[in-house]
């Protein structure tokens, strides 16, 4: 199984609490969490991009820095993870992202990757009057559809002459390529999201979902493999988790229970707010699911708490779930969840003996 860390690129990670960590994002403390991942052995690492935050007392997502600057200087200070930038797709062009990609594949050695997305949430495209209306929440998937068309042919080509409905392109070009194959992420879970995700990513991210319930998320990993049988495709999947792990089960819940009392109520009103914008989303939608209010302190991701043995358990878990290709996790402390994740989860966990092997 694969694992990788969705790196802090916004302040306080994923814990909207005051009592949790309280930090913000710099090249210097992500340099510190990829390096050490790497040392351990994850497979990847990826950056989210976010435009505005949802304020509150803790100015949660606030602070944020940009997703390909900031891969462009990890590549360079990286060797062998393999990095994934995140193209918000409604405010770049994407010949513009296809030539960031192919530099950052030369930075990188071939190590470099794209999620797309299309942005559900209009305040971080409206404050720069780059909000094409509302009627977007239902086209969203086709525009990303003829932008991923667009960054695969000038990839595999170097040239695009794409006549779309959102894309009119000119005999455009581009050179270098990129010396790897390309690979997309798509997170869309949504049926239109799915759609898209089943015919044109090469992996599909989702939120895991529950306290240690690492199967949970196979619902969701069901409704993709019906769209991938109708595509004839096979598009593995990747849950996201919190690992929160202590000595003890006792001392890793007493911290759960601890950032959950310190929830900041003001920016996780925001969130409840900003996903209800979409009209089109359905009641089970992933956006709606964040802010549910069983977990919303960490947007309602799949969370692991315990023990490392009790971790590991977990975790190995995941790998057994039809379709999974591996899971991208947070924590509550980066720094040191890496590191004991590292030197007391990973070893004892059935799913990385391959990784132990060669270490
Ligand atoms: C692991 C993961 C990473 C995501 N990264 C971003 C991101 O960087 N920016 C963003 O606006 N949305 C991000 N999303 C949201 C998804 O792209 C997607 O819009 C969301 O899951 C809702 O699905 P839908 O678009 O099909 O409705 C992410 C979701 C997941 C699960």
């Amino acid at each position: 199984m694969d694992i990788g860390v969705f790196i802090p690129i916004g302040n306080n990670g994923w814990l909207i609490s005051e009592t949790a960590p309280q930090y913000k994002p710099s090249f210097d403390l992500n340099r510190a969490i990829v390096e050490k991942a790497e040392r351990y052995g994850f497979d990847f690492a990826l950056s989210m991009i976010k435009l505005r935050g949802f304020g509150g007392k803790t100015e949660f997502w606030d602070h944020n820095l940009e997703t390909f600057t900031l891969m462009a200087g990890l590549a360079a200070v990286t060797s062998r993870i393999k990095l994934y930038a995140t193209a918000a797709t409604l405010v770049m062009p994407p010949a513009i992202v296809a030539r960031m990609a192919s530099t950052i594949d030369s930075i990188s050695h071939g190590r470099f990757g794209l999620n797309v997305i299309t942005g559900w949430q209009k305040p971080e495209y409206s404050q720069m009057g780059l909000w094409p209306g509302d009627e977007f929440f239902r086209t969203r998937y086709q525009y990303l559809a003829e932008y991923v068309q667009v960054l695969r042919d000038l990839w595999e080509t170097g040239r695009s002459d794409l006549k779309g409905e959102f894309f009119q392109m000119e005999d455009c070009r581009l050179s270098p390529r990129p010396q790897a194959d390309m690979k997309i992420i798509c997170a869309g879970t949504s049926e239109a999201g799915l759609a898209f995700t089943a015919r044109y990513a090469d992996y599909n991210f989702c939120f895991g979902l529950g306290l240690n319930t690492p199967k949970a998320f196979a619902a969701t990993t069901e409704r993709l493999r019906a769209a991938t049988a109708k595509e004839g495709r096979e598009v593995p999947a990747f849950p996201l988790f919190m690992v929160i792990a202590d000595e003890t089960d006792e001392a890793a819940m007493a911290k759960w229970e601890r950032y959950k009392a310190g929830a900041d109520t003001e920016a996780l009103q925001w969130m409840v707010s900003q996903t209800e914008a979409d009209k089109n989303a359905g009641k089970d939608a992933n956006v709606r699911n964040m802010a549910r209010a069983d977990s919303a302190v960490n947007l309602n991701m799949g969370t692991v708490v315990g023990s490392y043995a009790t971790c590991a358990r977990l975790l190995d878990e995941i790998a057994e779930v039809p379709g999974a290709g591996g899971v991208m996790l947070t924590f509550d402390d980066f720094l040191e969840g890496i590191e004991a994740f590292g030197q007391h989860i990973q070893p004892l966990m059935q799913s990385r003996r391959h990784v132990m092997e060669l270490a």
